[in-house]
């Protein structure tokens, strides 16, 4: 079975997480998204908790992706899982940099784990989680930049934490 993980912190899932997920869904057999900690985004808007759950919510319609956190190294989950496949969403050369030493130095410790890049969809490659969170924190609505689903969960928590 062709497995593959798509890791991130997702804080939330955006619209650009959503297009990576559907494309990966129909290429592989089998796509576990992962959600992990990023040692460098100290202070996540969701717990933990919350981003699974609003993950699970919006891959529901997918029946060949499925859910999963873990706290450790994203290679150890890989390993764990026999999963030997990590895709990573290329937004635009600024990710490129930060992408391409990830990649690296997971080769480094695991070479038998391989991690293929998939170019965002133009129309959706300027999204990012934590423009999400700026707009929201800001009272503004951000329709069209996350899946609606998990659109009135975003409002309470900026609300919550006023
Ligand atoms: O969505 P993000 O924040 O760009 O995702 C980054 C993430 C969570 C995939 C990365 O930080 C990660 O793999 N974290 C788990 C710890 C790990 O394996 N670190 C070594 C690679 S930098």
């Amino acid at each position: 079975m062709n497995m593959v993980v798509y890791p991130g912190s997702f804080d939330p899932v955006t619209l650009g997480h959503m297009d990576i997920i559907k494309r990966s869904a129909g290429i592989f057999d089998r796509v576990v998204v992962c959600v992990l900690n990023n040692a460098a985004k100290k202070t996540p808007l969701f717990s933990m908790d919350e981003r699974v759950n609003m993950l699970k919510d919006v891959v529901k319609k997918y029946d060949n992706v499925y859910v999963e956190q873990y706290s450790g190294l994203l290679v150890d989950f890989a390993k764990e899982n026999d999963i030997r496949i990590i895709v990573r969403g290329l937004r635009e050369l600024t990710d490129f940099d930060s992408e391409l030493q990830m990649a690296q130095g997971n080769h480094m410790v695991s070479p038998d784990i391989e991690t293929l890049f998939m170019a965002t969809d133009p129309k959706l490659s300027f999204i990012s989680s934590s423009m999400v969170r700026e707009f929201a924190s800001y009272g503004r609505s951000v329709r069209g930049f996350v899946p609606d689903e998990i659109l009135p969960l975003i409002e309470s928590k900026v609300k919550n934490n006023q």
